[in-house]
């Protein structure tokens, strides 16, 4: 079942999607060779708590931690570990956060000290192709239109869109209905209607787009070794287009 949000819920979720942002913001500037993403979870925590919020990540299926933390060929679903971050390495942190029981779910890919061009291009390509779902977030048009417009974008600049994990509706819980998909055809899946909250989130890789799983059971990287980022938003579709609520 598609849960329609009221404007208030939807507001409340925005409250919950800016601090967010702001607390990307705050990691991005943490970034750098020699910091750890368990340093990175302990601050996110703590800045949490410090705003009157919860990492909703944190014991969901028993997930350990705040955050994600998935580093070059990891394509979601990393452990934040202790082990230094490298000069060229990158490293999408993905988190939820739970304010007032309101939710929010973005993820960024940050850079490490000096990264190669290929990475650059990665990232440049990801960022856009979540702008191009976004705008596709239309009262009235369907899932599938999301999925066409990020697939098409990305593939064109030779890159592939992940098939295993997608976006979902979210709300005072954290996957609801409809999926997500960041592929697909023009015109299928679920319309789209006032009142929904979704998430586009498309993993963009360099080379293929198959994936595989950890021994640890959640962490999924690249079959090929190859690079792969991230970016997430949070959108409410209104009657006025699509509304980010996770946009610093
Ligand atoms: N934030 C992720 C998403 O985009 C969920 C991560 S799974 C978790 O859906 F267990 F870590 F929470
Ligand atoms: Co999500």
């Amino acid at each position: 079942m598609i849960t329609l949000k009221s404007e208030r819920e939807i507001n409340l979720m925005h409250e919950a999607g800016k601090l967010l942002a702001q607390c990307h913001k705050e990691i991005k500037k943490m970034i750098k060779p020699g910091i750890t993403t368990l340093q990175i979870d302990q601050f996110v925590e703590k800045y949490l708590a410090d705003h009157g919020a919860t990492p909703e990540q944190k014991g969901y299926k028993g997930y350990q931690f705040a955050t994600c933390a998935s580093l070059n060929d990891e394509i979601c679903h990393g452990f934040p570990t202790n082990k230094p971050l490298q000069n060229g390495d990158i490293v999408t942190i993905d988190m939820v956060v739970n304010l007032n029981g309101a939710l929010a779910d973005s993820a960024w890919t940050h850079t490490v000290g000096e990264i190669s061009e290929e990475a650059k291009r990665l990232i440049d390509v990801t960022y856009t192709a979540l702008y191009k779902g976004i705008a596709q977030a239309q009262v009235g048009n369907r899932t599938g239109d999301i999925g066409h417009a990020i697939q098409s974008y990305v593939e064109g600049e030779n890159f592939s869109v992940v098939r295993d994990f997608t976006g979902h509706g979210i709300g005072n819980t954290m996957h609801e209905e409809p999926t997500i998909l960041h592929y697909g055809k023009p015109g299928k899946g679920p319309r789209l209607k006032e009142g929904m909250v979704i998430t586009i989130e498309p993993m963009v890789n360099v080379g293929t787009w198959h994936a595989k799983m950890d021994d640890n059971g959640w962490t999924a990287r690249t079959t090929d070794g190859k690079l792969s980022a991230q970016y997430e938003h949070t959108i409410a579709i209104t009657k006025n287009g699509p509304v980010i609520l996770t946009e610093h």
